[in-house]
């Protein structure tokens, strides 16, 4: 992850972190004119022996096969993975890599990648107040895993008071570690992993955050409670976590510079499991090829198995359709909404008019209204002047900066810090984008759409003496809620038959704990710190659900990962596609609901060879499905194949039409668990858009005693559509004291 990354994400205040993106169809390690380039490789192995000694030992073997030492080989090993699953990464040629893939242990070789970072008012919006009924006891049972850049450890938010030891089950460690104050009975936890051991100048050799984003997510998942916690008093109340007394683990996967390794974030997976955490939560994503080729796809398939369901964030790459990672089955999948409030600045113009624009800035203006300029006006030269309507430092004249309220077109963020830098009293940014989310600015600042921003040239151009004054940000209240535009979007770009994302919830201004090792906007010239401070992004949004499953999870400590996911999605508020017009590919079930999903009646619940059934259907094959199941042996042939046209007993339904000319028609097969009073009676109510038929059958569910199951079918007919078209169906088993809901999505492709 390079600077202009950072930088250039900086407005959503989102970590990108790498996801594996290794492609199985055309592998990175095939051309010859790289051939002395070595580069990091993760290979995976079958089953390997149980003793962990005997696994470092056969990597070690197969590695020094290529004709190296074992001394050669033991430098050139990073890490061994012998806990999860079976695996190494090691510095390879493409071409010993290749020699690699041809061995008989060896299942699959991937190349490591660096890609970017994706980067409390929200609890009480979704349902979940301070007062929500509890078991407290099975609460602290329940340990969280966070996966990102740290976490701050002497944080407010991460004390202690009144938790006992760790539960019995914990296997984890901490440290001790440099410049880190050490864990407690809440941060119960703490692993750092970086393959090179190249820790930044900026960092140590600790799981410390310097970045902030960890500890963000870590204390919306499980923080304590923070009376009076706010940015600078604004939004001030108390801050939390969803499950206040739950346990927190972090594994920092992603460093300054360098960004967020695939075979450090596998490494992070596999601490993670074998430590014995209950529910990941990972806010890291990026662009996906393949179920079986990345990092998070595969840590979190071996995290399944052992009965650990991983949260992960959609992305950021919203509102263009087909965005959204973290896809796999397996995973929940969230996006970000938006809560009831945003945070505007108005702005007085010397007309008399005033405007509103987004963004916080905590500034109180010293004078009643200031020059107002363009940027094109104070440019250094009159060949400056394109580059100075974007205030790019170079094209500014700072002695006609100076004092003055700038406008400025958005060409990357941080140019409010340009212009303070010139001794300016303001900037007015000007943008299409993300005007859903509230920047924090490091000066007086704000933005505004295009349509105001011409208003604001025009008032420039009709008088002498242009003037403006930025006032202080206030909170608004606003419609809510709706999903974010930055929230990445469906279709699925992995499969047609699997909706995604999952759920939708708070990522949109959220308060939570911050760090003081950086200022709040990374900005040069910025010298505001907080212990709390907004963030956006689905990294936001992740957390939230993450918490959420953990109160599902503290009232079902028994319920595999597919039951508490089906329980979120089912029991999720629903959104209206008037809202966002790309629906369910916008917001999947709809926003989360953790009161109503710790009771949902009725869970979908699945077991493991489902998912390599679905795969399978997909088009995998024992090759391509090695990584996963740690063996070459699945033969997809004999398997039977899955049942009904997705092979998965998936809480929500989608189908796609095989063109936009024909109708379309499938058999969805489905099997709800009864979860809630053992004698109930469900009815199956369906709602079909217009040119959709949807049948339910039975009609009726019975059930008499708890845990009982039964079977049904849906069967979905579509005519002719338009394509690009998406359409909202719904399936609602409804008993006296439960609503089961799951979208039925019809779409037809746009070629
Ligand atoms: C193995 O390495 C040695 C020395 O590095 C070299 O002379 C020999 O040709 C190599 N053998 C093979 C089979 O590559
Ligand atoms: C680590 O601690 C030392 C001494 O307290 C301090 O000088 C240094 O800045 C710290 N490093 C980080 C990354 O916090
Ligand atoms: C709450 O925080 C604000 C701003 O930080 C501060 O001014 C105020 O005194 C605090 N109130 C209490 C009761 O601590
Ligand atoms: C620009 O912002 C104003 C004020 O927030 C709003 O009324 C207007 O609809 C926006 N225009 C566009 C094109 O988004
Ligand atoms: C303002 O005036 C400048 C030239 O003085 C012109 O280039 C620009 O288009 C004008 N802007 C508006 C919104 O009228
Ligand atoms: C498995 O699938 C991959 C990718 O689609 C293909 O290249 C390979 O030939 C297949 N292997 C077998 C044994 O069919
Ligand atoms: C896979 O299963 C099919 C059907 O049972 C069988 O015909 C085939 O030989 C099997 N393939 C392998 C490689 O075992």
């Amino acid at each position: 992850m390079g600077r202009s990354k950072w930088s250039c994400h900086h407005h959503l205040l989102v970590l990108v972190i790498v996801l594996l993106d290794v492609h199985w169809i055309s592998p990175p390690y095939a051309s010859a004119a790289d051939e002395h380039v070595k580069d990091f490789y993760i290979i995976y192995l079958g089953d390997g022996p149980d003793n962990k000694d005997e696994a470092v030992k056969t990597h070690i073997n197969l590695l020094s096969s290529l004709n190296i030492s074992q001394e050669e080989a033991k430098e050139r090993m990073v890490y061994s993975y012998t806990k999860a699953f079976n695996a190494f990464a090691a510095k390879l040629s493409p071409h010993e890599a290749k020699k690699m893939m041809e061995m008989e242990e060896v299942v699959g070789v991937f190349r490591n990648q660096y890609r970017q970072l994706h980067t409390t008012k929200s609890w009480d919006f979704v349902g979940l107040p301070l007062t929500a009924k509890r078991h407290l006891k099975a609460e602290r049972d329940v340990i969280i895993g966070v996966l990102d850049t740290g976490i701050t450890p002497d944080s407010e938010s991460f004390q202690d008071h009144g938790l006992g030891p760790p539960p019995a089950k914990w296997k984890g460690s901490c440290g001790p570690f440099k410049n880190f104050t050490g864990c407690n009975n809440k941060l119960i936890g703490a692993k750092y992993f970086k393959h090179d051991g190249n820790v930044p100048p900026s960092e140590t050799r600790s799981p410390i955050d310097i970045n902030g984003h960890g500890t963000h997510t870590s204390s919306t998942a499980a923080g304590v409670l923070v009376a009076n916690a706010s940015l600078y008093g604004i939004a001030s109340g108390t801050a939390r976590g969803a499950v206040p007394s739950a346990r927190l683990a972090t594994y920092k996967v992603c460093w300054a510079q360098s960004g967020c390794a695939d075979m450090d974030i596998l490494a992070g997976f596999e601490a993670a499991i074998h430590d014995g955490v209950d529910i990941i939560s990972i806010s890291i994503g990026g662009p996906i090829a393949s179920y079986s080729s990345d990092s998070i796809s595969v840590g979190s398939f071996h995290a399944m198995r052992k009965g650990i369901l991983t949260v992960a964030s959609a992305g950021n790459d919203g509102p263009s359709s087909g965005t959204v990672t973290n896809h796999e089955p397996w995973i929940l999948t969230v996006a970000a909404s938006g809560i009831d409030r945003t945070f505007k600045s108005q702005i007085d113009l010397g007309n008399g008019k005033s405007i509103s624009g987004m963004g916080v800035s905590m500034f109180n203006p010293k004078a009643k209204s200031y020059p107002l300029v363009s940027g094109v006006d104070v440019a250094k030269s009159s060949d400056d002047k394109y580059l100075a309507r974007y205030c790019f430092t170079d094209s500014l004249d700072g002695k006609k900066v100076k004092g003055k309220v700038v406008v400025c077109r958005m060409g990357g963020s941080g140019v409010e810090s340009t212009v303070k830098s010139y001794g300016g009293a303001g900037t007015i940014v000007i943008s299409d984008q993300y005007l859903d989310n509230a920047q924090v600015f490091m000066s007086p600042a704000t933005t505004v759409n295009t349509s105001i921003g011409d208003d604001i040239y025009r008032y420039i151009n009709s008088t002498r003496s242009p003037s403006a004054v930025i006032q202080k940000t206030r909170q608004v209240t606003i419609p809510a809620p709706f999903v974010a535009s930055f929230s990445s979007r469906g279709p699925n770009p992995a499969s047609t038959r699997l909706l995604k994302p999952d759920i939708a919830a708070p990522g949109i201004d959220i308060l939570a704990a911050f760090t003081l090792k950086r200022s709040l906007t990374g900005l040069d010239g910025d010298t505001q710190f907080s212990k709390f401070t907004f963030l956006s992004g689905t990294s936001m949004a992740c957390p939230h659900v993450a918490g959420a499953a953990a109160y599902v999870k503290s009232f079902h400590p028994d319920w595999t990962p597919a039951a508490i996911k089906s329980a979120i999605i089912t029991s999720a508020k629903p959104i209206s596609p008037k809202v966002n017009k790309e629906a369910e590919f916008a917001y999947g079930g709809g926003q989360v609901n953790p009161r109503r999903a710790a009771s949902p009646g009725l869970v979908y619940d699945m077991e493991d060879i489902s998912y390599v059934q679905f795969l399978c259907g997909e088009g995998y094959n024992a090759t391509t499905l090695a990584p996963l199941v740690g063996s070459r042996s699945v033969n997809c042939s004999s398997i039977v194949p899955g049942i009904g046209h997705d092979s998965l007993n998936y809480p929500t339904i989608q189908l796609t039409l095989r063109s936009a000319k024909t109708s379309t028609m499938a058999v969805f097969r489905r099997r709800v668990t009864n979860v809630g009073p053992p004698s109930s009676v469900y009815n199956g109510i369906v709602r079909a858009p217009k040119g959709v038929e949807i049948t339910v059958e039975p009609k009726s569910l019975s059930f008499s005693k708890a845990s009982q199951k039964r079977s049904f079918k849906v069967v979905v007919k579509a005519q002719q559509m338009t394509p690009g078209k998406i359409l909202s169906g719904l399936l609602v088993w409804k008993s006296s004291r439960h609503s089961v809901r799951s979208p039925i999505v019809i779409y037809s492709p746009s070629d």
